[in-house]
This record gives C-alpha cells, structure tokens and sequence, in this order.
C-alpha cells in the first residue's frame, strides 16, 4: 500500500514517462534502486525501473528493432559486471538500457547520440547521458562524426569537444563492448557482427579502428572477470551460428 503523501510522486513520475493504467490514469510506478552504494557512490542516473519506463515511452514513439537491441546490451552489461569485481550490476542494466534513447527521437541517424545525451542530461542523469555519446567513440576516432549529415556543425563541434577529452570509464567501456555483443535476436560473436555490418555499409577506415578498440575491450574484461566474456551470455553459440538475416541493430 503506498501512503497517500506519495501517491502523487509517483503518479507524476509516471505521467512524466507517458504510463498510463488501463482507466487511463497514470500508473503506478515504484521506485525501486538496488544498487550497491559502494559501488555507485555519486552516479548520476535513474533507477533501473526508470530506465525501462523511458524506453518502453521510447518504443511507442519510434519502436523498432533498437528496443531489443537495447534490452539486450542492458542484460549483457548486467551479466559482465556481475562478474566483474567494480562494476554494479543493476547501475549496468541501467547504462546498456538508456545507450541509444535518443533513437526515439532520431531512430537511424547518428544524430541519435546527441538526442540521447540531451533527455538523460536535461533530467540530471549526467552519467547516463554521457554513455548515450561515449557508446559510439571506442576508438575515439572523429571521421564518423564528420561524416554525420544530420549534425549542425555546432553539434559536431560540441560532440568533439565532449569525447575529445573525455577519460571513459569501465562503465562507458562495458556498453562500448556489450553494444557489440548485443543484436535484437541474442548475443553474438563480435568478428560475425562486424562481418554484418560490413556487408550492410562500406566499411571505412574508422570502422576498422572501432572494431580493433571493441576487440581489446573483449579482452580487457575477459581478463578482469578471470574468463571469457562469452562465457557469460546465455544463447550466444546458438545465436551465433544460426543462420539470421543481417539486422538493423
Ligand atoms: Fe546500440
């Protein structure tokens, strides 16, 4: 039983989010944070409740295989840093989920990135907003931004000048390597992924530097968990050898 003095927090909450019951009012949305306050001490992002509202407000909007693929990098960020000896399960769960919120508003563009970054920084979740950009530089490579026909030259400048300096963290290197690991269907090979997405775009000299810098992710935190990353994704040998069309992930 919620105590009526919380009623309306909660009602807000979920009216900001767009859930509503089935009368049409808004539902009731609990807030639920289980994070480790050792692990987390001052990460600024929502409760992983509030992250699955926003992307299930997102998938009404502009659904599309990118909700699965979100849900998927937040299971597989889960499951790595539940074996990893710094990393908060659920403050994971709730970074792969939040990584491509910005494809609501801009669902095959890379202008997705700095969409994302904007909602999650103008609610004051600074350090899930800074995943929605840091996901797509795991080599710090800028010929992809300076590419991206749908930025103004004002919001590559600002992009570059957020990455640029930028020292990522385990946690922005977790959703770098679990984006990659995570198509809609299951988890995957990382070599079969990249192969995908060369045969569906050119590849340019920048993917190579991507790919090479997620490779060295795999291993940095094989080595940090004591085994294989793949060990830890249920599905990923069937996933993987299972003849699947290319997907839009
Ligand atoms: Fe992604």
């Amino acid at each position: 039983m919620v105590a009526p003095a919380v009623q309306p927090v909660i009602l807000g909450l979920a009216s900001t989010f767009g859930i509503e019951s089935s009368a049409g009012q808004p539902a009731l949305l609990l807030k639920h944070d289980h994070r480790d306050p050792v692990l987390t001490p001052s990460l600024k992002i929502p409760t992983l409740s509030e992250a699955r509202a926003l992307l299930e407000a997102a998938a009404r909007r502009e659904g599309g295989r990118w909700v699965g693929h979100s849900r998927r990098t937040g299971e597989a960020a889960r499951l790595l840093a539940q074996a990893h000896p710094s990393l908060d399960p659920e403050a994971a769960e709730t970074l792969g989920l939040l990584h491509d919120i910005g494809r609501g508003e801009a669902p095959g563009s890379f202008r997705h990135t700095l969409e994302g970054y904007r909602l999650l920084k103008g609610r004051g979740w600074d350090d899930a907003a800074r995943v929605c950009l840091t996901h797509s530089f795991p080599a710090k490579d800028f010929s992809q931004l300076d590419a991206a026909e749908d930025l103004t030259e004002e919001d590559r400048r600002f992009v570059r000048k957020f990455i640029e300096p930028c020292e990522d963290t385990d946690y922005d290197r977790l959703i770098q390597l679990c984006d990659a690991l995570a198509q809609a269907a299951g988890f995957c090979l990382l070599e079969k992924r990249f192969v995908d997405i060369a045969l569906r775009y050119a590849p340019s000299p920048a993917s190579f530097a991507k790919w090479r810098a997620v490779l060295e992710l795999r291993d940095a935190f094989s080595r940090a968990i004591g085994r294989s990353v793949y060990d830890l994704l249920p599905g990923i040998v069937e996933n993987t050898f299972r003849l699947t069309k290319p997907t839009a992930d």
